[in-house]
C-alpha cells in the first residue's frame, strides 16, 4: 500500500505522470464538451482536517467529484475527538468503512505518517504541520512548467517569506531541487530556517533580478511559539512583493495562499498577469484528481491511461 506523506515519496517518473495526467485534466476542465471519465465511479475518498483549509480541501473535493467518487467529509468539530477519542482511533474507525483513501490535514507533523498504521488504504497528505504539503508542491511544479518549460533545470525561483515554520517551503525545496532548480531563501534571520546549504539572503533586491520566479508565503503566526519581529507592518516594509518592487521584470510571482494582502503581496500586484495565484488554485484541482488516480486505482493503471 502506498502513501502520499511527502513528495520524496514520488519518484521523478511518477511525478512526470502525474503532472501529465494532470495537464490532460486540465484540458478537460476548459472545455464543457469534454470531461473527465469517470474513473473513481463507486469509490469513496474521505477527508479528515484538523486544521482549516478553503483551497486543499475543496479542491480534493472537486477532484474526486469530477472523476465520479463519492466524498465523505468529517466534521472534525463534531467528531469524538472532542470525546477523548484518539487520531489512531478516529483513522481505524473510518478505516473500518472501507474507503478508498483517507485525505489529511493535522497540525502536528508526522500526523499522516502515523495513520498509515491504523488503515489499510491510501492516505493522502492534505499538509501537515510544518513538515510537508506534497500536492501544493506537485501543483507549484506545474504552475513553474506552465510558465518557464518543461525543463527546470538552472531556472531561478526565490522562496521569500515565513520559510521556517512552512510545510510548502519544505516540500517545494525537496521537490524543487530534485528538478535542478537553483533557490534563493529570501527572509528575515528569524524565519530562515536553522539549517539549510541553500543560498539565503535577508534583502530580495539583492537578488530579483536574477530570478525567474518568487514563491511567496504567509507569516504563520499560529506555528510562532513568540513574535520576534515588530509588526507585520515592519515585515512588509521588507519582504512584501510590491508593483515597485517587481517593476517590468520578466518574473512570476506565486503564493500557495491564503495570501495576506498587502504584507505578503501588494493588492496591485496580485492583479497582474505575472502573478499564477489564481492558477495555482486551478492546477491544483488537476493535480489531485492525477494524484487520486496515481494512488487508488495504481501507477500501472494511472500509467497506461495517460
Ligand atoms: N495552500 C493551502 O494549503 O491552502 P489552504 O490552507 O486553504 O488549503
Amino acid at each position: 500500500m502506498r502513501h502520499l506523506i511527502q513528495t520524496s515519496d514520488l519518484s521523478i517518473d511518477e511525478i512526470e505522470q502525474i503532472l501529465r495526467k494532470a495537464t490532460l485534466f486540465l484540458n478537460t476542465l476548459d472545455s464543457s464538451a469534454k470531461r473527465p471519465t469517470q474513473t473513481l465511479a463507486h469509490t469513496n475518498i474521505i477527508t479528515i482536517f484538523f486544521e482549516n483549509s478553503t483551497r486543499t480541501l475543496s479542491s480534493f473535493e472537486c477532484a474526486v467529484k469530477n472523476l465520479g467518487g463519492s466524498i465523505t467529509r468529517l466534521d472534525v468539530s463534531r467528531s469524538s475527538t472532542s470525546k477523548g477519542e484518539t487520531i489512531s482511533d478516529t483513522a481505524a474507525n473510518l478505516n473500518a468503512m472501507s474507503p478508498h483513501a483517507i485525505i489529511i490535514r493535522h497540525q502536528s507533523s508526522g500526523a499522516p505518517v502515523h495513520l498509515t498504521k491504523s488503515v489499510s488504504c491510501p492516505i493522502i497528505n492534505g499538509g501537515d504541520g510544518a513538515h510537508a504539503h506534497p500536492t501544493q508542491a506537485l501543483l507549484d511544479l506545474l504552475t513553474l512548467k506552465q510558465c518557464l518549460g518543461q525543463n527546470l533545470a538552472g531556472k531561478r525561483v526565490g522562496i521569500i517569506g515565513d520559510i521556517k515554520t512552512s510545510r510548502v517551503a519544505n516540500s517545494n525545496i525537496e521537490l524543487l531541487c530534485r528538478y535542478g532548480v537553483d533557490l534563493t531563501l529570501i527572509a528575515p534571520p528569524h524565519f530562515l530556517p536553522t539549517h539549510t546549504s541553500l543560498p539565503c539572503t535577508h534583502d530580495v533586491r539583492e537578488v530579483i533580478d536574477s530570478l525567474d520566479a518568487i514563491i511567496s508565503l504567509r507569516t504563520q503566526t499560529e506555528r510562532h511559539s513568540k513574535q520576534n519581529y515588530g509588526s507585520l507592518r515592519d515585515y512588509a516594509h521588507d519582504f512584501c512583493l510590491t508593483r515597485q518592487l517587481v517593476g517590468d521584470r520578466d518574473i512570476i510571482i506565486m503564493h500557495p495562499g491564503p495570501v495576506h494582502h498587502n504584507i505578503d503581496i501588494e493588492d496591485e500586484l496580485l492583479k497582474d498577469p505575472r502573478c499564477k495565484v489564481l492558477d495555482q488554485v486551478r492546477n491544483g484541482v488537476a493535480v489531485r484528481m492525477a494524484v487520486l488516480e496515481f494512488f487508488i486505482l495504481g501507477s500501472e493503471y494511472h500509467g497506461q491511461a495517460s
